[in-house]
């Protein structure tokens, strides 16, 4: 049955790989920022895989940015099957010493507040759709602990306890999990990784090698469709991070 999915940060990366990964017969908000030209290359394969794709620009990291999207979607649709909260950063390398209130303020509002905002925005529709699912993307970072990535590492940490309080409150009707990704090749990285680090982090992963963003769109996959999966944070991470 085709579902009706909003994926927020789906113009690059991780959530244009999920958005092509889910297209078939399905309708993808297809929410994105500033990668204008990317997200509509995105828009294109959904619909060459036999999606249709809206495109809906807005900056969730503010409380007015998060309620554009959600005017936007609510013109084009009165349900959501899926919400995938994918949208995020690291914004900038800091050391703990440094670390500046003002980015503290961006870190948690692109990684954590646009999440619970957006979330907040969609449950009267996902309360509307047929077997409704939402899938954070946090990272390996909450656990694993990330110098010069502190900040980012404790955003993505309470995303992950967000998961758990709301998947508690919208049980039984709506399924709440997240995906925690180790190092993916994505844009994320060009931002702010060297290519040093990042073949210093292949090396110290048991499996020798980064992720692909195909390997997160897989995961997210699996929560979707598994009907007895709630408050779970699945690591896709090569072995880095194991429990
Ligand atoms: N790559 C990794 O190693 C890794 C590891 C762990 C977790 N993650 C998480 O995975 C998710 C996807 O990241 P990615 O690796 O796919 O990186 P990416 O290619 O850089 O994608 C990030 C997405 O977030 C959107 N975004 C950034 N700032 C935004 C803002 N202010 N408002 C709205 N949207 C904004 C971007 O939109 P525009 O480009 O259109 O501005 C883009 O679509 C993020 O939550 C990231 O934290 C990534």
């Amino acid at each position: 049955m085709s579902k009706t999915i909003l994926i927020t940060g789906g113009s690059t990366g991780i959530g244009a790989a999920t958005a092509v990964s889910m297209a078939e017969g399905n309708k993808i908000f297809l929410h994105y920022n500033s990668s204008v030209d990317a997200a509509r290359e995105t828009a294109r394969r959904v619909e060459s895989n036999g999606g249709e794709a809206y495109l809906i620009q807005a900056d969730l990291s503010s409380e007015s940015g998060c309620e554009s999207l959600f005017k936007e979607t609510s013109a084009h649709t009165e349900h959501l099957d899926v919400l995938i909260n994918n949208a995020g950063g690291l914004v900038e390398r800091q050391y703990c010493r440094e670390l500046q209130w003002k980015l503290l303020e961006r870190v948690f509002a692109l990684n954590t507040f646009s999440a619970m905002k957006v979330t907040s925005l969609a449950i009267p529709l996902l309360e509307k759709g047929t077997n409704p699912a939402i899938v954070n993307i946090s990272s390996v970072a909450a656990r694993h602990g990330a110098p010069s990535a502190t900040a980012y590492g404790a955003a993505k940490g309470a995303l992950d306890s967000f998961t758990r309080g709301l998947a508690k409150e919208l049980a039984p009707k709506i399924r709440v999990n997240a995906v925690a990704p180790g190092v993916i090749d994505t844009p994320f990285h060009k931002k702010v990784s060297t290519p040093e680090m990042m073949e210093n982090w292949r090396k110290g992963t048991p499996l020798q090698k980064n992720g692909r963003a195909d390997d997160i769109a897989h995961a997210v996959l699996f929560l979707i469709e598994n009907q007895f999966t709630t408050g779970e944070t699945v690591d896709v991470n090569g072995g880095t991070q194991m429990r």
